[in-house]
């Protein structure tokens, strides 16, 4: 009689364990991506495109948090090719970030599979080729992280959602751009500017009266842009995997590399409106449309377009402060994002990362705090994980502008697991810069004109609620500030999203370390990785 009692209890917990076990395993999503060239003419110009499974732009992911998504890269392009998930947060792997100083690259007829988990994250993220200029091309696509469904959302359920791509484009393709920017040349300014692909005739279809969300991306290579639609206003709700407070805007800018989602509730007239996006601090200015197409419309799109802002740097920085966490809104986990209180938590250490043009042995570079960043023939993280020395040396770059002359060098920064830093962006040039960092999102804590110092970080800086995001802009004359905590250890790429920037070396790494080796901290290395350079055997 006990015995049996105790069995019973036995397999009880048998039982339990088992099917806990099936519970904790997250379900997969498996794609297979045939990478080719192929002609396209979103300007009316037959081009030389970078189609993914024949389509430009490339197919949407659709995942849901803690997913597993696995996508196998089959490249037939002709040259080594590498897909990187922009905003998707790598946990504990920059293994499969597909970046130069992560990943060797994929050889032409060759496939590779990375393999990702959407781990604690909802949100609006893009992925694009890394490698060279082949972003110029396409191979871009929208990648959505939802919500699981025990989850809710800070907002009322949309009928639909739309997956919306802006990008500036050249009539040339990624060779001939490439070619300009290895000549010394300055980068042409765009041929016009695409909305998911076409200048003029994308469409979404709805219905009057009902709630769709727009999750919109700028997937461009040089231009901020602004987005509107005739008639109606955008209720920003999430930027780049963070709920936000939900501001009304008659029109937002979206800066190169960033990703922003609002609702848009459709007016009751049931007639077409039109879709803008616009580039921002641009002469001439670029115009996509699209058209906003009501079920039962009675006629076109018609009318002015809806006006917006051109150069005014101003209402932009302005209107950047305007978006802030909500803090008492969920994320991925049902508690409130606001209660991790970043604005208490002591600073160990601040970055000021100046940007600069530079001419490097007669050529055009860009630096990072006098560093023209060059990719060493092994990626960093391989040659971290097999101790090959004359890779890199960390803190290859200074912690503040030097006064030094520009060099041509391989900067990694070197952290520790853990720290929580402040890092300004400080933009001494003309232009407007974005700055992407993988692996993390971070909160935006100030934007302010002239040179940034210590006395504005407790002056300017919101402390509260500040929005994260992967991607910041920096205007022209001014500065920009983050704060960030370190919690994912790897080896991470900070670049400029500005492309042919970032071509031309304005980017580092920062290599996020403690010397446990541990899968709580980090995977290993995949049993599939490439081996390259120095670690070929
Ligand atoms: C290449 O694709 C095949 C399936 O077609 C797969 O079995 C193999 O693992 C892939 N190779 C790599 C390195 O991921
Ligand atoms: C924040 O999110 C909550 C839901 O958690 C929502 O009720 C509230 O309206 C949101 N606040 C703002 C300012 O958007
Ligand atoms: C910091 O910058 C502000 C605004 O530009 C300026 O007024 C102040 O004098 C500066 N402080 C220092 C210590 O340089």
């Amino acid at each position: 009689m006990r015995q049996a009692i105790v069995l019973r209890f036995l397999v009880g917990i048998l039982v339990c364990s088992t099917v806990s076990y099936v519970e904790a395993e997250d379900p997969y999503r498996f794609l297979n991506w045939e990478v080719t060239y192929g002609e396209i003419s979103p300007l009316g110009v037959k081009q030389r495109g970078i189609l993914i499974n024949g389509q430009f732009p490339g197919p949407t992911v659709n995942a849901v948090t803690n997913d597993n998504v696995i996508v196998n890269v089959i490249n037939k392009l002709d040259e080594p090719l590498l897909f990187t998930w922009n905003g998707v947060k790598q946990r504990k792997s920059s293994w499969q970030d597909g970046v130069l100083g992560t990943n060797c690259p994929i050889p032409p007829n060759s496939n590779w599979t990375y393999k990702m988990q959407m781990k604690d994250q909802i949100g609006t993220f893009t992925y694009f080729p890394s490698t060279l200029m082949h972003r110029a091309a396409g191979g871009f696509g929208g990648f959505n992280v939802l919500a699981r469904s025990v989850i809710p959302v800070p907002y009322q359920k949309p009928y639909e959602e739309f997956t919306v791509l802006v990008s500036d484009w050249w009539k040339k393709d990624h060779k001939e751009l490439q070619n300009i920017l290895d000549s010394g040349a300055p980068f042409p300014l765009p041929d016009g500017i695409l909305i998911n692909g076409l200048p003029r005739s994308s469409s979404f279809s709805v219905v009057p009266g009902q709630t769709y969300l727009f999750r919109v991306s700028n997937v461009g290579l040089t231009t901020s842009i602004n987005f509107r639609i005739q008639d109606h206003t955008l209720r920003l709700v999430e930027v780049e995997g963070a709920h936000t407070a939900q501001e009304v805007y008659e029109s937002l800018d979206i800066h190169v590399g960033q990703s922003s989602s609002f609702l848009v509730t459709v007016n009751e007239n049931p007639k077409d409106y039109f879709i803008v996006a616009s580039t921002r601090f641009t002469k001439p200015i670029f115009t996509a449309t699209a058209v906003l197409q009501l079920a039962g419309s009675r006629s076109p799109a018609s009318g002015q377009l809806p006006i917006g802002p051109t150069y005014h740097l101003h209402w932009s920085m302005k209107q950047a402060r305007t978006i802030r966490w909500n803090l008492t809104a969920n994320a991925a986990r049902p508690n409130p994002q606001g209660s991790f209180h970043y604005g208490t938590i002591n600073v160990v250490r601040t970055l000021v990362l100046a940007n600069s043009a530079e001419n490097i042995n007669g050529k055009q570079r860009y630096s990072v705090n006098k560093v023209s960043y060059q990719n060493p023939e092994t990626p960093l993280k391989l040659a971290d994980y097999f101790n090959i020395p004359g890779v890199f040396t960390l803190n290859s770059i200074k912690d503040t502008p030097p006064a030094d002359p520009a060099v041509l060098g391989t900067s990694v920064i070197g952290t520790a697991l853990h720290d929580f830093i402040e890092i300004v962006f400080q933009n001494n040039e003309n232009t407007m810069q974005s700055w992407h960092f993988d692996g993390y999102d971070f909160w935006t804590v100030g934007f302010g004109s002239g040179q940034w110092n210590s006395t504005l970080r407790r002056r300017f800086y919101n402390l509260v609620d500040a929005t994260t995001r992967y991607t910041v802009q920096v205007y022209p004359n001014s500065w920009s500030a983050i704060l960030v905590s370190l919690d994912n250890k790897g080896m991470w790429n900070l670049r400029s999203a500005i492309w042919p920037r970032r071509y031309l070396g304005q980017e580092l790494y920062v290599r996020v370390w403690n010397d446990e080796a541990s899968p709580y901290t980090e995977y290993d290395i995949p049993a599939n990785a490439i081996l390259c350079g120095k670690v070929k055997k």
